[in-house]
């Protein structure tokens, strides 16, 4: 077991900001994982996959446990259906190129999110009207205290709008080690329905889309509003959309008569985060290297070598100004590592 000491985080986290890890080590197979959660004479560990979630603040002392987990493959098919099991250190987007390449159906709208497949269920990643919970059967995950691995199936992992178990009652217990996702081999059910994607068909004079039309459409979209992380560094949405009552929304609605929202079940609604923050004068604002995104006022990034602190400090400012603004608190959605 190689364990390495003082390593540079940068390339390790979407964001590309530069901590160290006092100590590190790249897992590749399950048995070794168990082995290195056994390890006494490093007891404080910290858990990395794609690193596309998360805002690190500070060096990591601790030993940086680099889940490097591959694989995929087909568990279970029949006439329609598939159960393709991924390890959780594939790369999300390259798992669903491969789905689709397979002609199977279900990830399209996903496309070219960010960071790995192990990472997926703990956010419960969603885009353009599909939430991985859509296709999620089930994921094994260990427990870090006894090294076990356990299965959580789609109930058990309690998925809500970026919310899962493991953000939760299960934070920091279990690391995923693989998931399961059921996918279609005929009939697929598409989601064309999010507006943007809408557009983006119709431009291109597409009537009958295929689930690479879809694939395509999405990632066009992605592409013309959201940073691509290897050119500068980010985490996606920043924040959550923050979701509000019904009292509220009147209040809201009344004084802002243009903004856009979402009405959901229970007399809810979602106000998308973007516009508040844009609404608020920050959209293309650069503080030092600390900024908000020209295209999408819900990204922060960072453009060169800013800390996470000024990345922090930047998201509280923008928090205060929207709460001042609105009366509405918006939430990280980005897992803030103090
Ligand atoms: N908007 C603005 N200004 C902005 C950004 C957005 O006015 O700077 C307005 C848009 O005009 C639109 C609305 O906000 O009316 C929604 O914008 P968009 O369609 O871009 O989606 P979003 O709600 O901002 C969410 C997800 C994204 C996901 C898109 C598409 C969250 C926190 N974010 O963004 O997810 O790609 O929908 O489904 O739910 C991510 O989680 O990292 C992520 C990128």
């Amino acid at each position: 077991m190689n364990i390495q000491e003082n390593i540079s985080l940068k390339n390790y986290n979407t964001f590309g900001i530069d901590v160290k890890a006092r100590f590190f080590v790249e897992i590749t197979g399950l048995v070794q994982l168990q082995k290195v959660l056994e390890l006494k004479a490093y007891p404080k560990k910290f858990i990395i996959s794609g690193g596309s979630n998360m805002l690190l603040t500070k060096d990591i002392d601790a030993l940086v446990v680099h889940i490097n987990l591959k694989g995929i493959t087909v568990v279970e098919e029949n006439e329609n259906f598939v159960e393709v099991k991924a390890m959780a250190g594939e790369n999300w987007h390259e798992l669903v190129m491969w789905s689709l390449e397979q002609g199977y159906g279900g990830l399209e709208n996903l496309s070219l999110i960010p960071g790995n497949v192990g990472t997926a269920p703990i956010q419960n990643i969603g885009a353009y009207g599909v939430e991985l919970k859509d296709v999620f059967v089930s994921c094994a995950a260990m427990d870090v205290k006894t090294g076990e691995l356990e299965g959580f199936d789609n109930e058990a992992c309690e998925f809500g709008y970026r919310e899962s178990i493991f953000k939760n009652e299960a934070k920091d217990k279990y690391i995923i080690t693989s998931v399961v996702l059921k996918l279609t081999k005929k009939d697929h059910v598409l989601h064309t329905g999010y507006g943007s994607i809408e557009n983006e068909l119709k431009n291109k004079g597409i009537v009958h889309p295929t689930i690479r039309d879809i694939s395509d459409a999405v990632i066009a979209i992605r592409r013309s509003k959201l940073p691509d992380p290897k050119e500068i560094g980010n985490s996606g949405s920043f924040f959550k959309n923050p979701v509000i009552s019904q009292k509220a929304f009147d209040r809201f609605i009344k004084k802002h008569p243009n903004a856009p929202f979402y009405e959901m079940d229970d007399n809810e609604f979602k106000i998308p985060a973007g516009w508040l923050v844009e609404q608020c004068g920050f959209k293309g604002k650069r503080f030092g290297d600390a900024g908000v995104h020209d295209k999408q006022a819900l990204v922060l990034v960072n453009h060169g070598t800013a800390t996470g602190k000024e990345i922090l400090d930047l998201s509280k400012k923008i928090q205060d100004e929207v709460q001042k603004t609105f009366k509405i608190k918006i939430q990280p959605e980005v897992n803030i590592i103090k």
